[in-house]
């Protein structure tokens, strides 16, 4: 595997997921498959679990590991062609990509939406340099409109706790007082659209999701009635992607003010399956979710980023055998 991206990229999900519960259960199984190898981790914005459990899945395989955090440190980067390079930026990207590159095998990158141009951040700019530029495989560690590592991780955790054979998976939009980007609930819904679940998607309208990611997915404008009967319900802002308004692309619509019914509570998990509640986090409490469902016994937030570590040694281990 050169490109880690989309679902397709993995293959058969039966036989990835098969090979993550493997991992599961020894996760350092392929320890000499890393041997002098090394994983460069790029950061163009925060992170917590990527960060950590990246860098984990890596050393399971007996990687070697660099963090590189551009904006601390590092030369502030140029990353449009064709500018007069007379600002603040010292380096442009198109040296500084086979620069890094030089010095591994393996990159992963985040570089998160800027919500200046639709088209830019849609087109996956920064990260098709690098896949053009490094001449090295390239997974995505939360892109402009993909968190692929973490939908991995989400599927993982549902195969692992699911009741039913083909649960009912919501995902609900939740009030957020700024604007998020559409990765997680993009890549959410391409990975459940792959896997063999019942998938119901439900927000307000105008928050409507790129085709390319939410499909043929039933679309739900009334919460609670998407989350009658569900099995796992997965919780997430999301700012207008813009699909038919273009200039609305990256703003909230509304005062979050208005939405606070949209919060998870007691109330709309009392019409589910007694569901599992879901979130990738970072999770604004209150906002999103209420101390007593993320808390409650069935809230998976923690197994799920555990997972982030299986997720990524599974795409890891398969670039590996690619090089
Ligand atoms: N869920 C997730 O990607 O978390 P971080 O932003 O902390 O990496």
């Amino acid at each position: 595997m050169r490109i880690f991206q989309n679902v397709d990229d993995l293959g058969n999900l039966r036989e990835a997921l098969d090979e993550a519960f493997a991992i599961q259960k020894d996760r350092f199984q392929f320890q000499s498959l890393g041997k002098n190898r090394t994983a460069l981790l790029i950061f163009f914005n925060n992170s917590l679990r990527t960060r950590l459990s990246t860098q984990k899945a890596a050393m399971n395989l007996g990687m070697n590991v660099i963090v590189l955090d551009v904006n601390q440190g590092a030369w502030k980067l140029e990353t449009e062609h064709g500018v007069v390079m007379d600002g603040d930026k010292s380096e442009h990207l198109l040296e500084a990509i086979p620069v890094m590159a030089s010095y591994c095998d393996i990159i992963g990158v985040r570089s998160f939406a800027r919500f200046e141009s639709r088209d830019y951040d849609y087109n996956e700019v920064i990260l098709n340099q690098f896949i053009q530029y490094s001449g090295r495989p390239v997974f995505f560690m939360e892109s402009a409109t993909v968190h692929p590592l973490q939908a991995f991780a989400d599927l993982i955790t549902i195969e692992q706790y699911k009741k039913e054979d083909r649960p009912k998976v919501v995902m609900s939009w939740a009030p957020h007082p700024k604007a998020l980007p559409q990765a997680v609930p993009n890549s959410f819904a391409q990975w459940m659209n792959a896997a063999d679940v019942d998938f119901v998607v439900t927000h307000p309208k105008g928050y409507e999701l790129d085709p390319r990611f939410v499909g043929d997915a039933r679309v739900e404008y009334d919460q609670m009635k998407a989350f009658e009967g569900a099995d796992f319900v997965y919780a997430k802002n999301w700012s207008c992607p813009g699909v038919t308004r273009p200039d609305d692309y990256g703003r909230v619509l509304e005062d979050y003010n208005k939405f606070l019914d949209w919060t998870v509570s007691g109330r709309q998990m009392g019409v589910t399956n007694d569901a599992f509640f879901m979130h990738c986090l970072p999770v604004r409490r209150n906002m999103i979710v209420t101390d007593d469902v993320i808390e409650a016994p069935t809230s998976l937030v923690i197994p799920e980023a555990a997972n982030r570590e299986i997720s990524a040694t599974v795409v890891l281990k398969r670039m590996l055998q690619s090089l």
